[in-house]
């Protein structure tokens, strides 16, 4: 699919964060199992490489709060990484999950249709290595797909990676703040949307991205009457990790 058939946009409003947010340990497949079962057919998901170059799923540089590792994950080949127990941390019923590939999780995706937002989440100074990596994965895991995945990143570096690899594949550009001269880079990144933490989302900004042509999506929206402002204010993502939402807005 090409930037131009967004024309049309393809993704569901809401959205799981890192799976199913706080209700199975994020970012494993029993996460994604589970907010599937609650309704949710779209997920976000953290994305790093390891040092041999697999593109797996974790939130944090280092491996102490989601698995049973300890330290940076900067030189942690794969083979080392999958032996985690990602996750025991949760809770006693999750123990002996496993960290889960992007590949993996394409084939759980595309056997059942789930839409997925890949957030590029590189180690410090692997920004374009890893938007490399990530971008030319997706393109080639989705090839056949009628819906690509929505690749986003806080990192300019990263997000410019994938459109270099991938320039047909979706771009977001993630923003926790305005800072100085993003809208030239969410211009040259030719993203199709902005992901933005919900706070700063409001009429001003959605007129400024409307004159872009950019989408708006927003994370991470746990309370009802906030993903009513920013439905009627014409957001067309809800990232959240309250996995009953979608049923009370
Ligand atoms: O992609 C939206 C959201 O996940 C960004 O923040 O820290 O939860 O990855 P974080
Ligand atoms: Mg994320």
């Amino acid at each position: 699919m090409s930037q131009a058939a967004l024309n049309d946009w393809p993704y569901p409003l809401w959205i799981g964060h890192r799976g199913a947010g706080k209700d199975a340990p994020e970012n494993t497949l029993a996460a994604f199992r589970l907010g599937w079962a609650a309704g949710y057919r779209m997920f976000e998901c953290d994305v790093k490489l390891s040092a041999d170059g697999v593109p797996y799923l974790l939130h944090d540089a280092t491996l102490d709060r989601t698995t049973s590792g300890s330290g940076s994950v900067e030189h942690k080949a794969w083979a080392e990484l999958v032996q985690m127990d990602a996750g025991g941390w949760h809770s006693a019923e999750y123990a002996g999950e496993r960290l889960l590939r992007l590949d993996e999780l394409a084939a759980w995706c595309l056997e059942r249709g789930a839409y997925l937002n890949i957030e590029i989440k590189p180690v410090h100074s692997h920004e374009a290595s890893t938007g490399t990596s990530v971008a030319l994965a997706a393109q080639a895991l989705w090839a056949q797909a009628p819906v690509p995945p929505l690749l986003s990143s806080f990192q300019p570096h990263a997000l410019q990676a994938a459109q270099q690899a991938a320039p047909d594949l979706p771009r977001a550009l993630l923003l926790d703040r305005f800072w100085p001269g993003w809208e030239a880079v969410a211009q040259q990144l030719a993203c199709v949307a902005l992901v933005c933490h919900h706070p700063l989302i409001d009429e001003a900004l959605m007129r400024n991205a409307q004159a872009h042509g950019w989408r708006v999506l927003s994370y991470t929206v746990n309370d009802a009457a906030e993903a009513r402002r920013l439905q009627r204010l014409g957001v067309e993502g809800l990232i959240t990790d309250h996995m009953n939402l979608l049923n009370l807005v």
